[in-house]
């Protein structure tokens, strides 16, 4: 089973950049940018990533951001990543990026885009890896904070998609952004967000009426009504589930007890991604293959993962029929 999985084409479309950041090219870069980090080894820094919350991994991972600086350094963490993606059979990805987390430390929207594209450019080039850039606002920082950094990517619009919005969800509901997800959807992007990861299922059903999204990130406590449960399946709304990224932030206890092949089985446009595989223990290829040890699959309900991920992405249509 482990070898089909491997050799499955794969569609990656909940991915953040800055939580591809290996310990290993954290210190690469700190020593580059003269930076201090707080730990003695890479291996010191995989034993602090112990989570017991979402917060608990986002103060950390934050933290690891600090460590890029140059247009050279976003480069090599999003060429590192596409490397990963070759080995797991991923085909096409669709990458989030926080730019609040850098433009607040003084690093400039062009030097983190900059970097982030020149890299999808050559692994399309030289990897034929396909893919699409989406902009995350972050949820704990404020509205207007969240127009200014739409502002800021105005210049851009040909590399980017879609919006998106992540970070704490408790206390960050989605009709805080209403406005600056109809202001974004105005001016030509598509839409997606987290919801039903830490928060209720009544997150997921305003993020689909406030903010227009395409996609729900997560959606897993969906399953609290049943109602929305039957309108996911009919509307074949996509859920990006992460199957490690539910178990190392207690939102199930264990592999077990995740619900995504309940929901695959009730007709959801479920799909499986890697959310922070630096953070969590793993890439695509490991979080199948988790999903799989732990619920019976038959090999065609892997593949349907595969074709709701098709299904789900913003692949231009040539590309979509060629993957099908
Ligand atoms: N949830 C919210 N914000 C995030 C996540 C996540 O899983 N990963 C990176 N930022
Ligand atoms: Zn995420």
């Amino acid at each position: 089973m482990n070898e089909f999985i491997q050799g499955l084409p794969k569609v990656e479309l909940h991915l953040h950049i800055e939580g591809t950041l290996e310990p290993e090219l954290m210190f690469e870069l700190a020593e580059r940018n003269n930076i201090v980090i707080p730990f003695a080894s890479p291996q010191a820094v995989r034993d602090a990533y112990q989570f017991h919350n979402l917060q608990s991994f986002l103060d950390i991972y934050y933290q690891g951001a600090n460590v890029l600086i140059t247009e050279q350094d976003f480069f090599d963490l999003t060429w590192a990543y596409l490397l990963r993606c070759k080995q797991d059979n991923v085909l096409h990805t669709e990458i989030f990026f926080d730019p609040q987390t850098h433009t607040e430390r003084g690093i400039a929207f062009d030097t983190v885009i900059g970097g982030i594209t020149r890299a999808l450019e050559q692994a399309n080039t030289q990897l034929g890896i396909t893919s699409q850039l989406i902009m995350c606002f972050l949820r704990h920082l404020d509205e207007d904070d969240a127009f200014k950094t739409l502002a800021l990517a105005m210049p851009y619009k040909d590399k980017i998609i879609a919006v998106g919005l992540d970070s704490s969800e408790l206390g960050h509901p989605p009709e805080k952004f209403a406005r600056v997800f109809r202001a974004a959807k105005e001016a030509g992007f598509l839409t997606v967000s987290h919801a039903g990861e830490e928060g209720p299922a009544q997150n997921i059903h305003d993020t689909i009426e406030l903010l227009g999204v395409s996609r729900i990130d997560h959606g897993v406590r969906c399953v609290e009504d049943k109602a929305l449960v039957q309108q996911l399946a009919e509307s074949r709304m996509p859920l990006t589930v992460c199957p490690l990224s539910n178990i190392k932030l207690k939102v199930f206890d264990t592999m077990r007890q995740h619900n995504i092949v309940e929901l695959l089985e009730a007709g959801l446009c479920v799909t499986i991604n890697s959310d922070d595989p630096a953070y969590f223990g793993g890439y695509m290829t490991d979080n199948f293959v988790a999903v799989a040890n732990a619920h019976p699959l038959t090999p065609a309900q892997l593949a349907q993962f595969t074709l709701n991920a098709i299904e789900a992405s913003f692949i231009d249509s040539a590309r979509k029929e060629a993957l099908t």
